[in-house]
């Protein structure tokens, strides 16, 4: 399950991912917002966030004008690693190696099909774990404890 989220600058671009995840059957929640009209987006990014650290939803794609405050919000809820996408090397990359679980998505930097380029990559693509695995870890560490013992 998919949880996607987005403000009034995002709406349109999640509109079109969420035809690209029906096409391909792939299960997905809208937390909103449901229009274009103005939408604040920490309001969008913690209830996607939320989703995903409760177990709810797998992955979570937030949609804003840059992506980044969508993901400076998101990554203020425990437990969540969010990057702003920008091509699918790096989407890749944010799977691979750092367990990424949210991906943002700015509609005003981006085009459509470069957006749906990145997302059908990082959909697709796991983490890689090994020593990747404690890096991540560490990550969390700095969150529950607000440094690093090792
Ligand atoms: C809205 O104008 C814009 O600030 C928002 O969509 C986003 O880009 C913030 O990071």
């Amino acid at each position: 399950m998919i949880v996607l989220g987005s403000d009034h600058a995002g709406y349109s671009l999640k509109r079109k991912v969420i035809e690209y995840l029906e096409e391909r059957g792939i299960e997905y929640t809208d937390v909103g917002a449901d229009e274009c009209e103005r939408a604040e987006y920490p309001v969008f990014a913690l209830k996607a966030a939320r989703l995903v650290t409760d177990g709810l939803a797998d992955r979570g794609l937030l949609f804003c004008g840059t992506g980044m405050g969508m993901s400076i919000a998101a990554n203020k809820v425990k437990g969540i690693r969010c990057v702003v996408g920008s091509e699918p090397y790096s989407a890749a990359m944010s799977r691979k190696h750092n367990d990424c679980n949210m991906l943002a998505l700015g509609v005003r930097v981006i085009g459509e099909k470069m957006a749906l380029a990145i997302v059908d990559t990082w959909l697709n693509t796991d983490f890689e774990g090994e020593r990747h695995q404690k890096r991540v870890d560490m990550i969390t560490e700095i969150q529950d404890t607000g440094g690093l013992e090792s």
